[in-house]
């Protein structure tokens, strides 16, 4: 199994938890993004809305882990109206330069998840090794167990 190292971002939890399964089904490292604006509330909720039309890469913390050291990295992040939520766009502007191989990850509350994993490899500036996209409802179902079992594997069996 290659070196891997799962960073997420997640604003209420759901995201979160797919990226958990992820890493604990290879055993790999898990590292959140963390945000450094509020998102609480109307407000930060517009907030999003706006960040993510207008694609803006907001201030996120330092991580504790550096992608670089990794063979692979998965990328986990909610669609936002539609397209990438800002703090992945974040860590992203800030990383390309050192990301290994990447597979990545939306979740949704039902469309938008292919053009926000374009964007992400359009980021990265390389093609994803695996790529999934999640609604909300089928995160619980056994079906998306399947789901998540074959996109890690799929990743982790990406050849270079
Ligand atoms: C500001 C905002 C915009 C959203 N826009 C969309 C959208 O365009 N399409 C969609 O399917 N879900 C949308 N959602 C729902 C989230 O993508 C979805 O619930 C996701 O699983 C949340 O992940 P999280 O709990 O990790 O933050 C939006 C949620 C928020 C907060």
């Amino acid at each position: 199994m290659k070196s891997c190292l799962v960073v997420y971002y997640s604003r209420t939890g759901i995201t979160q938890e797919v990226a958990q399964r992820i890493a604990a089904g290879c055993a790999c490292d898990i590292e959140p993004i963390r945000d450094m604006l509020p998102r609480d509330g109307v407000p930060g909720y517009l907030r999003c809305c706006y960040e993510a039309f207008a694609r803006k890469t907001p201030p996120i913390a330092p991580m504790a882990r550096n992608a670089g050291d990794y063979e692979l990295v998965i990328l986990g992040a909610p669609v936002w109206v539609g397209r990438l939520s800002s703090p992945m766009r974040s860590f992203i502007r800030a990383n390309a330069a050192r990301l290994p191989q990447v597979a990545a990850f939306c979740t949704m509350g039902g469309s938008g998840g292919d053009r926000a994993l374009d964007e992400i490899a359009a980021l990265c500036g390389k093609p994803l090794v695996a790529r999934m996209a999640l609604a909300d409802r089928e995160i619980k179902g056994e079906r998306d167990r399947d789901k998540i079992g074959q996109f890690t594997r799929t990743a982790a069996a990406a050849p270079g």
